[in-house]
């Protein structure tokens, strides 16, 4: 596996260390950050849970692009679609014909991989020969990853339908619907979060290839004069969201797709990459459409997808720039960016330099001792119905404050045995480690001035 520094994301002086994926992927799983679905049963290929801290730090980031894509804005609305649509949508949208990679068959070990990636990935037996010239593989086909299920009790061809592979289409389906309820003029966005589906030949590189993932996906409607000026706004709109969430200028960067590269539907492209351990690789696209969506859905509707200019008159189909953040790529990449490892003292310390917005817990509160259990939990409760926090008196201070700072919690709490006398606790930074006495009082106040300003 190929190394590269592991960088901090937050204020501080983080060392530079190597991090492996290998060390990445043991330490999700064992803070439950992410594990293999259906572990137990050897996990399933392509299939990955989130635990405790996993899907806080989802939540957080699906909050965040919310947020700042949907609820800050005026020109944007969210859905919430199904993920089963219309079979005809798949035919409409062009997946049916063209989602799709090229496949090859191994006839020795039986397995089945991607025809542009054989030669860095050999099957399991040739492997052993050391070369991927000694694998007996079939001609290339097309293979369309698109999963399919059967709907009401039949297994018919007419019960046929897909999940879907991307979570845009249903935003166009209801374009009309939304358009109309919400009384938005273009150019307008619509939003959503979820889950997509592909059935990726060769699944990798943790959740960044997987099976089941979600996306994040806006689409802007503009009319044809304006697609370039919007493409550009929100080319720069989602840089600045990578950059809010941590991420820098030495491991963010757009990509352009050339001609060749494009998809069925694009006119152009940029990717906005990270760089993971395993290299440069796209967390998110910005797409221009054009108007493939909309006028393939009027053809195969027959429904009338064309807007009218209420002052000019024109009519015509909206034009769409899409951006398209692919959620568990995104986690992913925040957990590379905000693994640390530094020394202090001569001792390691681990930190995961999360931005306090994103982070999966906010603040921990440690009793110095189990005696003081009861003021502490009291406060615990207190600001746990205000924010996700965590309590923990089960060994030494020291080592307590290493397991917070491994998970990425940007404050800890302590009270002491002087707390009940002058009223205040202790609060530790997880980055700088300095810490002050605050009022206990004043605790959330300060919490959440910390966190706002954060963010
Ligand atoms: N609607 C456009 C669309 O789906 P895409 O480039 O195929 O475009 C968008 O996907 C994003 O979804 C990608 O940038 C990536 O972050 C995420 N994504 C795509 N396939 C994925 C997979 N197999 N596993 C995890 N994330 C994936």
């Amino acid at each position: 596996m190929s190394e590269i520094s592991a960088t901090g994301s937050a204020a501080g002086e983080p060392a530079r260390h190597p991090l492996s994926m290998e060390t990445l992927v043991s330490l999700c799983a064992s803070r439950g950050f992410i594990y293999p679905s259906s572990e137990i049963y050897s996990g399933i290929a392509g299939f990955w849970d989130y635990g405790p801290l996993g899907v806080e730090l989802k939540n957080n980031l699906k909050a965040a692009w919310w947020q700042r894509v949907v609820r800050e804005r005026d020109d944007v609305v969210g859905i919430d679609s199904a993920i089963v649509s219309h079979p005809r949508v798949w035919e409409a949208s062009g997946h049916v014909e063209h989602f799709s990679d090229p496949m090859v068959d191994c006839r020795t070990c039986k397995r089945r991989f991607r025809a542009d990636q054989i030669s860095d990935e050999p099957c399991s037996v040739t492997k052993k020969k050391g070369s991927v010239q000694d694998c007996d593989l079939t001609e290339a086909r097309d293979f369309n990853l698109m999963l399919q299920t059967h709907v009401g009790a039949s297994v018919e061809a007419s019960s046929e339908a897909y999940l879907r592979p991307e979570t845009c289409q249903p935003i166009f389906t209801g374009f009309k619907r939304v358009r109309e309820a919400s009384r938005s003029k273009v150019p307008f966005g619509i939003a959503q979060i979820g889950k997509a589906f592909r059935n990726e030949i060769t699944p990798r590189n943790f959740t960044f290839r997987s099976r089941e993932f979600e996306q994040a996906e806006m689409e802007f409607f503009c009319h044809p004069s304006e697609r370039e000026k919007w493409f550009e706004s929100w080319r720069e709109a989602r840089m600045s969201f990578h950059r809010a969430i941590g991420f820098t200028e030495a491991n963010v960067r757009f990509r352009e797709h050339a001609q060749d590269e494009l998809a069925h539907y694009a006119r152009a492209a940029e990717d906005v990459e990270f760089l993971f351990p395993f290299g440069w690789q796209e967390i998110e696209g910005v797409h221009d459409r054009g108007d493939w969506d909309l006028t393939r859905h009027s053809e195969f509707s027959g429904k009338n997808l064309i807007v009218t200019d209420e002052e000019t008159k024109e009519r015509y189909t909206p034009m769409v720039i899409e951006t398209s953040m692919g959620v568990d790529r995104t986690c992913l990449a925040l957990l590379v960016n905000g693994y640390t490892e530094e020394e202090v003292q001569g001792e390691k310390r681990n930190v995961m330099r999360l931005t306090p917005e994103l982070a999966p817990i906010k603040a921990a509160v440690l009793p110095l001792s189990k005696k003081l259990s009861e003021p502490a939990r009291g406060l615990y409760q207190d600001l746990a119905r205000r924010m996700n926090v965590f309590y923990d008196e089960s060994g030494n201070i020291g080592r307590r404050y290493r397991r917070q700072d491994e998970v990425g919690t940007p404050f800890c709490l302590t009270w002491d045995f002087d707390s009940a006398e002058d009223g205040c606790v202790t609060i530790r930074e997880r980055d700088s480690m300095s810490q002050e006495r605050v009022s206990a009082d004043s605790v959330l106040n300060y919490l959440r001035d910390r966190l706002e300003a954060a963010s």
